[in-house]
């Protein structure tokens, strides 16, 4: 594992416009304004670093933007608190950490998610999919599956407010393509009036990366 192959990876996958940056989590990282570092105040070592890194990377992603270095708080949701005109995503793995960032002009949102290339326990697995999932993905592929709905969440819940249980999603995934299809229960509040999204979905450096986009109007 490592290297850049994962950004790269990332970056394959985004649409013009969406700022992608991450790599390995650093170990010895400060959080320089103090909206941040009161967000983490009592926290863990590896959650501050983890939450250090996805600012440090999400400032990285703003400034190919051009958009200047600024904090990016935390909402009571625990969603990022974008600055004004960007909407983006964060997400880490015990070892990396990613940030996909765009302009609200462009974007209404986006959903990012990492999780190691690795099959899911059975009883992950279980809480994961449905059955009908688990017939349709071999072991591996239900970690992409686990990743595609995190990824939706995170698009989701944003301009939604509503939790979603993994039940909630439906996931089908074309690998060849790198392209996956996130369905949502026909009875939960759609997202700008749909229930059915694409989503990209790859596999590098021994890790799953799955990104949501969704357009301004
Ligand atoms: C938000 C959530 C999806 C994050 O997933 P995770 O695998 O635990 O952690 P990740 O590293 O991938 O992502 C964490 C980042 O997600 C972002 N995040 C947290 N809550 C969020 C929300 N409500 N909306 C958007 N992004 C959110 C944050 O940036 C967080 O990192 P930070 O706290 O360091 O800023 C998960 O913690 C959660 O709340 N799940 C409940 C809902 C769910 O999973 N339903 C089933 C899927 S449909």
């Amino acid at each position: 594992m490592g290297g850049d192959e994962p950004l790269t990876a990332l970056r394959a996958l985004a649409p013009p416009g969406l700022s992608c940056a991450g790599g390995a989590i650093p170990v010895d990282i400060v959080l320089p304004y103090a909206i941040e570092a009161r967000a983490v105040t009592d926290a863990r070592d590896k959650r501050r670093r983890e939450f250090a890194a996805g600012r440090f990377y999400a400032r990285q992603a703003m400034a190919a933007l051009g958009v200047p270095p600024q904090p990016v708080a935390v909402l009571p949701s625990r969603a990022p608190a974008w600055p004004e005109g960007v909407v983006g995503s964060l997400a880490h793995t015990d070892a990396w950490c990613f940030a996909a960032v765009g302009r609200s002009d462009e974007f209404l949102g986006v959903g990012l998610d990492a999780e190691v290339a690795a099959p899911l326990s059975d009883e992950v697995a279980a809480l994961v999919c449905s059955a009908d999932e688990r017939r349709a993905l071999s072991a591996d592929l239900i970690a992409w599956a686990f990743a595609a709905k995190e990824a939706f969440y995170k698009l989701y819940h944003p301009r939604v407010a509503r939790f979603l249980e993994f039940s909630d999603v439906r996931v089908q995934i074309d690998v060849p393509r790198q392209r996956f299809q996130a369905s949502l229960r026909p009875d939960l509040p759609a997202f700008e009036g749909c229930h059915v999204f694409p989503g990209r979905i790859t596999t590098a450096g021994g890790l799953v990366l799955a990104l949501m986009t969704w357009p301004a109007a």
